[in-house]
């Protein structure tokens, strides 16, 4: 059991918060747009906690890729004042990661301010998880603590180094949630367990189907990586996308689901179309079998309304469910019929939901659906890899409790 945010002494320290603050942006004229504020909105209990609790809040983050160099679109600048905007309370902006512009800025924080510090990842030693810098950063405050569950499957210098220099180090109430969800909840989930599995590739999923299928009643797959599963069982897929090479995975892994008991159930139709595009010449499939799928010079582009009937019965009997990855491709509104109609599913079941990460949460998102979930992660990567039963290293590293 890992130390919360509750159990520390707050008042009057300085706490350096790991956040994600990694959302999706946008340029427009110059000036960058979060076009998602989810992961900000998320992490407000905790930047909230702690302002009421007299800490001095300093918060860091990574935003996008930039391969250990200052790029302007990356900055948290713009981040800073939309917090600014959810918090009614100044953010102060640190153009420097470590050193003494945050080390001034620092000094002069009164008990419930709060600051945020440039993007570490525009420092090469925050990837590399470099001791030096992990030590720069500790330095700053006296109490870490972690809230960035999207980021806790990497170890850096600011999700897990920074843990050995500071005295105590503890979950945010964003992780702590995550990890209820996704961890606990999952261990032993409520009976019938229905996992819902979507996306583009099998190959990304393959350590979390295995995993799941020590716990699910049930699996349902969709997305294109039904495709692969197609092409293995001689079904033909037209020109669909799918990873030839994996057809021996395809196989192993419906040997396993009969193995260990786990209904695994593949589309038995789907909507096939011409073209990827919005207009494009769409229709629903006849029953899928071998030697009878989708036409030739078409491809599946979402789970056809047969399948949908089918997994809208699993999900009525379900007491758990866990959705990742979307059933079809939804960003094209005549793809994402199946997607919607999954989310609705959910939304009406009186199930345990969960959703794991990733696309699957703008679709629930979409939908205008997500305050009907449990519980929808943060985590793309982070949430796969929980699930895998792998340990996350910014968990890991975190004060144990005694
Ligand atoms: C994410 O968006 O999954 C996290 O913020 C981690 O980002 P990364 O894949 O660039 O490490």
């Amino acid at each position: 059991m890992k130390l919360a945010l509750r159990d520390l002494d707050v008042r009057g320290k300085r706490v350096l918060v790991r956040v994600d603050f990694n959302v999706p942006i946008e340029e427009h004229a110059g000036k960058i747009g979060i076009t998602d504020d989810t992961r900000i909105r998320k992490s407000l209990p905790t930047i909230n906690y702690l302002r009421e609790h007299g800490a001095k809040t300093i918060l860091m983050s990574h935003l996008g890729r930039p391969k250990g160099k200052r790029v302007e679109k990356y900055s948290l600048r713009p981040i800073g004042d939309h917090l600014h905007s959810l918090i009614h309370c100044p953010v102060i902006f640190s153009q420097d990661t470590i050193g003494t512009v945050p080390e001034k800025i620092i000094r002069h924080m009164q008990e419930g301010d709060v600051a945020l510090l440039e993007n570490v990842r525009f420092q090469p030693e925050e990837e590399a998880n470099d001791p030096k810098f992990a030590e720069a950063l500790a330095k700053l405050g006296d109490l870490y603590v972690n809230d960035a569950f999207g980021s806790a499957h990497r170890a850096h210098a600011s999700t897990a180094g920074i843990t050995r220099f500071v005295a105590q180090s503890a979950m945010g109430f964003l992780m702590e949630k995550e990890l209820k969800y996704l961890h606990e909840e999952l261990d032993k989930p409520a009976k019938p367990f229905v996992v819902i599995m979507g996306g583009a590739k099998v190959s990304d999923k393959i350590g979390v189907l295995k995993a799941l299928m020590e716990k699910a009643d049930t699996i349902l797959i969709g997305g294109a990586m039904a495709n692969t599963f197609f092409k293995a069982q001689g079904i033909p897929i037209g020109k669909s996308r799918v990873e030839s090479d994996k057809l021996d995975l395809a196989h192993e892994l419906v040997d396993l689901a009969k193995k260990r008991g786990v209904r695994f159930l593949l589309p038995v139709d789907v909507v096939e179309a011409e073209e990827i595009c919005a207009g494009a010449a769409i229709r629903n499939t006849s029953r899928l079998a071998p030697n009878h799928g989708v036409s030739d010079g078409w491809q599946a582009v979402d789970i056809g309304t047969a399948t949908i009937a089918l997994y809208r019965e699993e999900i009525a009997k379900a007491e758990t469910i866990l959705w990742n990855g979307p059933l079809g491709i939804f960003e094209i509104p005549d793809f994402a019929e199946g997607t919607i109609a999954i989310a609705e599913a959910l939304a009406q079941s009186g199930a345990i939901t969960i959703i794991g990460g990733g696309d699957s949460v703008t679709a629930v998102t979409q939908a205008g659906l997500a305050d009907k979930m449990r519980f929808i992660s943060t985590g793309g990567g982070a949430a796969l890899e929980l699930l895998e039963g792998k340990e996350l290293p910014g968990v890991a590293a975190l004060t144990e409790k005694e």
